[in-house]
């Protein structure tokens, strides 16, 4: 049979299209990062002395109108910007799949009531922006863009307005995943300032770019949202150039631990979701909570104090790792962010958990026991019943020049069963073979019924040797260590 050849016909339909790449952000500012991202890559591209971005929001009933506005040089290529995937106007690394202004407009607005105002150079030397109104349309039935005088929206000589609207719910989206409290307009604000703080800290701090967020008169510049260290718990490996497989790459990292800031919302907050690994390239927050991606392990719940940030900073496009097309974090398997999550295993010892109170309070004592003159030997977790393998584990033994000692601590009040695993330690040196002299229940407090069962054992029992019990209470301040300070 003669092969027949024939064309698919698959140009496909504009708004099929739009509607298709929208819904793959989770959240208002992921949104909002798209057309921040775009302002900050042409301010760092052009190297502009303007650098400013204005979020702009309006309230209605059921909707809300948004303008991003920038102070760039204006989009330099509209049919090139308006084209799905198209890399032709990148201009820095932040321009990397094509897709970001395209991508949160169709998610931000399926309807298609969105439009662009560009204004460049060129425009402003005969006073005139460039508009493009939604909705996207495609090859035969193309959108069209025209040109107006003046400066539209803009604010300054040159720049770039992108407005859309948004329904009530989706703007409500600014809350944090997993809130469902309803929250007044004013609350969804004062998120949105958090999270721009957050992703472009660093940026806004150095002054690269200002960003505020405006409700009809009222100006709200976004600050950077920095974490509190503990002062005495932060590393840091000084700036190390790497070449992750796309050329040259500087890393800092720091890392330690931080003091909670209860007055964010998202933020530094202490609790697991905000603590971790973050990731930032050239400043702007890729990736957080990378702590299990790296060490294949979550962080233990005791060090949810714990943060490490690693700054990523490249000039050259493809010399970071890749990122996902919402830029919400970093594509699995890419071979740079594998060899950096390497040289970050190589180099960084994930915190161990914390040792709980009782533990830190035990070592304080063991400590303290080891610089007495007569102390021969002080062992934390001694095995004991070992006769019987009983795997059972002493908090502290202590072994003095002419007796042994051993120790329960407990960080409250004791209890009576707190005495009988105290007596458990004793019958088990007491068959292993190694009687001991003192037994000895530490704690903040010893209660009426713990203290009458101690003069009961030590009266009236028998160890499985058939020696008497020498068992006593001392409390922490007895032992001159205070609880709060370890
Ligand atoms: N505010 C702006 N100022 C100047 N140029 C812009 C602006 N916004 C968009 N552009 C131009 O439009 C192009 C397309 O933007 P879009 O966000 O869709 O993709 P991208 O930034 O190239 O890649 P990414 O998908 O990583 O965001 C940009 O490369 C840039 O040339
Ligand atoms: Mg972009």
């Amino acid at each position: 049979m003669k092969e027949t050849h024939f064309a698919i016909r698959n140009n496909p339909n504009g708004q099929e299209l739009w509607r298709s790449i929208s819904g793959n952000f989770q959240r208002f500012p992921e949104i909002i990062n798209e057309f921040v991202d775009d302002a900050l890559s042409n301010f760092r591209a052009t190297r502009t002395d303007q650098r400013r971005v204005e979020i702009r929001l309006r309230q209605w009933e059921e909707f809300v109108d948004v303008s991003v506005v920038d102070t760039g040089t204006g989009i330099r290529d509209i049919h090139a910007a308006l084209t799905l995937g198209s890399r032709s106007g990148s201009e820095t690394a932040l321009n990397e799949h094509g897709m970001g202004l395209k991508h949160a407009l169709a998610s931000a607005c399926e309807d298609g009531s969105w439009s662009i105002q560009t204004r460049t150079p060129e425009d402003n030397a005969q006073d005139q922006h460039l508009v493009v109104r939604g909705p996207y349309h495609l090859g035969d039935d193309p959108m069209t863009g025209c040109y107006l005088s003046g400066r539209g929206i803009l604010m300054g000589p040159t720049g770039t307005a992108v407005s859309f609207t948004c329904t009530r719910d989706f703007f409500a989206t600014i809350r944090p995943a997993g809130d469902r409290t309803d929250k007044p307009f004013e609350a969804l604000v004062d998120i949105l300032l958090e999270e721009l703080g957050h992703t472009y800290a660093p940026i806004l701090d150095d002054g690269e770019m200002e960003v505020a967020v405006v409700v009809g008169d009222q100006v709200y510049p976004v600050e950077p949202v920095f974490p509190y260290w503990e002062l005495n718990s932060i590393h840091d490996i000084l700036p190390t150039d790497l070449d992750l497989g796309g050329g040259p790459v500087r890393v800092r990292c720091c890392w330690g631990l931080i003091r909670p800031d209860k007055d964010n919302h998202l933020y530094y907050r202490g609790n697991m979701e905000s603590s971790g690994v973050e990731i930032r390239c050239n400043g702007r927050l890729m990736e957080r909570g990378l702590d299990k991606r790296i060490w294949s392990k979550q962080l233990h719940p005791s060090r949810n104090h714990f943060l490490m940030v690693v700054e990523l900073t490249a000039d050259q496009p493809g010399a970071l790792p890749s990122t996902r097309p919402t830029k919400t974090g970093f594509r699995d398997g890419d071979p740079r962010l594998e060899k950096l999550f390497a040289w970050l295993r190589a180099n960084i010892t994930p915190i161990a958990p914390q040792e709980s109170v009782e533990k830190r309070l035990t070592r304080a004592l063991a400590e303290q026991k080891q610089a007495e003159s007569d102390v021969l030997r002080v062992a934390l977790e001694e095995k004991t019943y070992c006769s019987l393998d009983l795997r059972v584990k002493m908090d502290l033994f202590v072994s003095r020049r002419d007796q042994t000692e051993v120790y329960e601590s407990k960080k409250g009040p004791s209890k009576a069963l707190d005495l009988y695993q105290l007596k458990m330690y004793w019958d088990g040196c007491a068959v292993d073979g190694r009687p001991l002299n003192r037994g000895i229940l530490v704690a903040r407090s010893h209660p009426r019924e713990v203290q009458n069962l101690v003069s009961a054992l030590n009266d009236s029992y028998r160890d499985p040797t058939g020696q008497p019990y020498h068992l006593s209470l001392l409390t922490w301040a007895e032992a001159g260590i205070n609880p709060k300070a370890v």
